[in-house]
């Protein structure tokens, strides 16, 4: 029985007395993801993983991680394992980041609302960033409720989207901010569709499927589209739909890709270093 504490009239709960590296039991696991389907957002404090061992409880969490991400497409990681994204101030060599340094400048659209991994298919279901490097200013992470956001909606707007398919390109979200990939890259990440309104299965609870990637809807004209996008994105993200994480070193933030959205805040990240390490499950059978 796991102790969950919600930090959020919605959605979002802090796990108590568990240490996840010694997580191994189907039973325990399968606790871990029924809390997901309530929560969305869990919160783990205290939990010191290694490289290693994180990649090994995603994999037990939930099977097959996401290796083909933007941050692959710039070259390999420091870590030689492209499924342990590497979201973090500093570069391979292990100084901080110069301010034009490219992988920063991706790394910085994480400022924008977004889902993990929606330009890929299969797309990403549980993400799993663990705070190794936490720095003393705020660098906080929030989280939009996707499930609360399409209860919101009046029956007339859930009848005109609840068919709706949407295309995800994490160039398009890139260009949004000014970055742009090279041919060569932008050919590595050709992007996918996806249905605007998803149904969690395990909770039959329907979510709007949102991202800074979401670049248009099929069989619309294109700005039309996109500026419904942007509509949908600012309803999703009002205040009372959104929980803010403040980090500690050791946290473990697992998040339902399928059921939020999530962004970045800023802070000087050429004077502070932060290391997090994301692990991103592939939403694969049920
Ligand atoms: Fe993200």
């Amino acid at each position: 029985m796991l102790h969950c504490k919600p930090l959020h009239p919605l959605f979002a709960a802090e796990v108590v007395g568990v240490d996840l590296r010694q997580v191994h039991e189907p039973a325990a696991l399968a606790a871990i993801r029924h809390a997901m389907d309530r929560y969305a957002v869990l919160v783990f404090r205290n939990q010191p993983f290694s490289d290693d061992e994180q990649v090994a409880f995603a994999t037990r969490f939930d099977g097959r991680l996401h290796a083909q991400t933007s941050l692959s497409a710039l070259g390999a990681n420091r870590f030689g394992n492209e499924a342990l994204t590497d979201i973090s101030s500093v570069r391979a060599n292990g100084e901080l980041a110069e301010l034009a340094d490219r992988r920063r400048l991706s790394i910085l659209s994480n400022r924008l609302w977004h889902t993990d991994a929606s330009f890929v298919d299969p797309a990403g279901r549980y993400s799993l960033l663990s705070g190794r490097v936490v720095p003393e200013v705020r660098a906080d992470t929030e989280f939009a409720d996707m499930r609360s956001a399409w209860d919101a909606l009046d029956e007339a707007d859930k009848q005109r989207f609840q068919s709706l398919r949407v295309f995800h390109s994490i160039v398009h979200s890139r260009q949004t901010i000014g970055f742009d990939f090279s041919p060569e890259e932008a050919a590595r990440l050709p992007g996918a569709v996806h249905p605007l309104v998803r149904t969690i299965p395990a909770s039959g609870r329907r979510s709007l499927y949102l991202a800074s990637h979401a670049s248009h809807i099929i069989d619309w004209p294109i700005p039309e589209g996109r500026l419904q996008l942007l509509d949908l994105i600012e309803h999703a993200t009002q205040p009372q739909f959104v929980y803010r994480h403040i980090w500690q070193p050791n946290d473990l933030v697992i998040w339902d890709n399928r059921a939020t959205m999530h962004r970045g805040r800023p802070f000087d990240d050429t004077r502070y270093r932060r290391e997090l390490r994301r692990t991103t499950t592939l939403d694969i059978g049920t």
